[in-house]
């Protein structure tokens, strides 16, 4: 999704912008462009594509004396991907950057248009901003200006707004997109997220709904909607720039995959005491626990996936049951919520617009809410009743891999500690899990040992335009993530299935040839999927079958095997996902693909 970037300060500020929208490069973007007083005026460059289009633009432009400006990453939302629909916005006067959807920004231009402005873009972001233009040359004062507009418009926003008579300064403001105000040794910054101020800072503050926050060279200041100013504490994130940087790997994918062992045991060993869970919070004491109904998990793309298996978990170990549903589908059909219900938030960004609005709606009814959530202080995390960090560190590939794995050992803890409140796993069981989960990030790293291997099948699956993944039960869960992951980044069309449900249909489309990834890691359902593979090979599918080390298998049961790590039964998708992640990498390397950053998608979804 977009990001946005601003500077103040006594260095030259274009080639921290430029920084700045390289760190935010990883969110998703088609466009990029940054506004700058310059010459006495406020300048714009803007260019469609990479980054390294507008860099090229940029290169002329010696920087002496320009020391603030605003810089944008675009994520086409209003009109096409073009130089001229590219951020910044504005005229000679106002300028500006913008996050978010301006909803009623049909009636803004209208509205504008009786005022006599006439507009350059498609864009919902151009009337937002010279809205704002036209309230300042009402009150003379910006911070007045933003803040009435902030009342005109509705939608979703993030705004950084230049004004040319007050060439220092840049004006912020949000609502429901993040935004965060970060003072430095160098100068003030403005940011979308923190990854972008890194190098620099990594302290911040989030402006909050209703607040402007006023940036000059060697201050920020706050006002709250009634004008008064604000004094505001800054929090210190706990990543470091080194955490954000590719380490010496090929792709951000492949960097994050390798570090699943240590997040993973990082996520997990602080949180089991004496070999039992030690989830300190209010709403998890057992008699809570006890008192649950129904545990709803809400959440989008993979974090949905990381909630179905978590959902399998609890199910098996504590008997509760768990509605695991889209946050979009869940946001908007009214589902039945009771106050002794939980509802559960899947987020890595702590910031996806949809699950935001599915937390907020559960707020609504009264239902206490839990959130799982890899980016500190983020919105989901800091609107939850409760939050458990996954400490991932920084993501910054758009697939998301090692946050799917914190995701689910979190969920597997979450899931012993219900057990064992609920009294349907004995403490006996509770200590053995722990301890077998406590381990888990050393089968994970025996299954990194799997890459060559994977590498060896994607350049046979790099020739296929179609790829089934099946599966039973939990393991259907894991089918569907590893088809999200192959389509994600290789752009082949991938189909997951219940292994049992395709013979209602989708068998037709097995031929001679066509490659059907199995998962066979449950031994329940094991004699079942080995019939739902032969039925595919004997219509001339060619299986790939993963299965942990100790199964033995009927002989011609798949042309390719990858054998998992004999980790306990109940943990196998944590040794599933770094080689099923592992086969979707190396095939859209070999398809020359741009894997870090695949087309059309954001890492961080802030509008519906
Ligand atoms: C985007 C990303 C996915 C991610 C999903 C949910 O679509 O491209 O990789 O799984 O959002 O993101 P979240 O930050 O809420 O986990």
């Amino acid at each position: 999704m977009c990001g946005i970037i601003g500077f103040t300060g006594n260095e030259k500020a274009i080639p921290k912008l430029v920084e700045g929208l390289a760190a935010l490069e990883y969110r998703g973007y088609d466009s990029a462009g940054v506004a700058y007083f310059g010459g006495g005026i406020l300048q714009t460059v803007k260019a469609k594509g990479r980054l390294t289009n507008l860099a090229a633009r940029l290169e002329n432009i010696a920087g002496e004396g320009i020391t603030a400006g605003i810089g944008h990453t675009r994520w086409a939302t209003h009109g096409e991907v073009s130089d001229v629909n590219s951020h910044p916005h504005g005229n000679q006067r106002t300028c500006g950057v913008h996050n978010g959807i301006i909803e009623n920004y049909s009636e803004l231009s209208a509205y504008l248009e009786t005022e006599g402005y006439t507009f350059a873009s498609d864009t919902d972001t151009e009337r937002a901003i010279l809205l704002i233009d036209f309230l300042y040359t009402r009150t003379g004062d910006p911070v007045r200006a933003m803040q009435e507009a902030a009342e005109r418009i509705k939608g979703s926003f993030a705004f950084a707004v230049m004004f040319s008579e007050r060439p220092d300064s840049i004006y912020a403001m949000r609502r429901d997109s993040p935004l965060l105000a970060s003072p430095s040794d160098v100068g003030m910054f403005i940011a979308s997220d923190i990854s972008a101020v890194l190098g620099y800072t990594r302290r911040f503050a989030r402006i909050e709904e209703g607040e402007v926050a006023v940036l000059t060279r060697d201050s920020i200041e706050y006002y709250t909607r009634d004008g008064k100013r604000l004094t505001k504490e800054y929090e210190t994130t706990p990543w470091n720039p080194e955490a954000a940087e590719r380490g010496g790997y090929a792709h951000f994918m492949i960097k994050e995959i390798h570090e699943e062992p240590t997040v993973v045991s990082g996520t997990v060993r602080p949180r089991i005491r004496d070999r039992l869970p030690y989830l300190d919070l209010p709403l998890l004491t057992a008699e809570r626990i006890q008192s649950i109904r129904q545990i709803h998990i809400a959440a989008c793309g993979t974090a949905m996936h990381a909630g179905l298996i978590g959902k399998y978990a609890v199910e098996k170990l504590a008997r509760i049951p768990v509605n695991v549903e889209i946050a979009s589908e869940f946001r908007y059909r009214n589902p039945i919520l009771q106050p002794d219900d939980l509802v559960i938030l899947i987020s890595q960004s702590g910031e996806t617009a949809d699950t935001l609005a599915a937390l907020r709606l559960a707020k609504s009814k009264g239902v206490p809410t839990l959130a799982v959530v890899n980016v500190p202080g983020s919105a989901i995390a800091r609107e939850a009743d409760a939050v458990l960090y996954t400490w991932a560190g920084p993501e910054i590939a758009v697939a998301s891999t090692k946050a799917y794995s914190v995701q689910i050992a979190l969920l597997y803890l979450l899931s012993i500690h219900f057990g064992k409140a609920m009294g349907t796993i004995t403490e006996a069981e509770t200590r053995n899990l722990c301890e077998e989960l406590a381990n888990a990030h050393q089968y994970i790293e025996k299954s990194l040992g799997l890459a060559d291997h994977c590498r060896s099948i994607a350049e046979i699956y790099k020739n296929h335009r179609n790829i089934f993944f099946i599966g039973r039960g939990r393991d259907f869960a894991l089918s569907m993530e590893a088809a999200l992951k192959m389509k994600e980044i290789s752009y082949i069309h991938c189909e997951a299935y219940a292994a049992g449900e395709l013979k209602h249909g989708t068998i037709s489309l097995i031929e001679k040839g066509t490659p059907v990834v199995a998962f066979a890691t449950e031994s329940a359902v094991f004699d079942k999927m080995i019939s739902n593979i032969k039925e595919v090979r004997s219509r001339g599918a060619r299986v790939l079958l993963f299965v942990p080390e100790g199964y033995a298998i009927p002989e011609d049961t798949a042309d390719d095997i990858i054998r998992l790590p004999d980790i306990p039964e109940v943990f196998m998708p944590l040794c599933a996902a770094a080689p099923a992640q592992l086969l979707a990498y190396y095939t859209a390397v070999e398809l020359g693909c741009d894997v870090d950053k695949p087309r059309n998608l954001a890492k961080s979804v802030t509008v519906e």
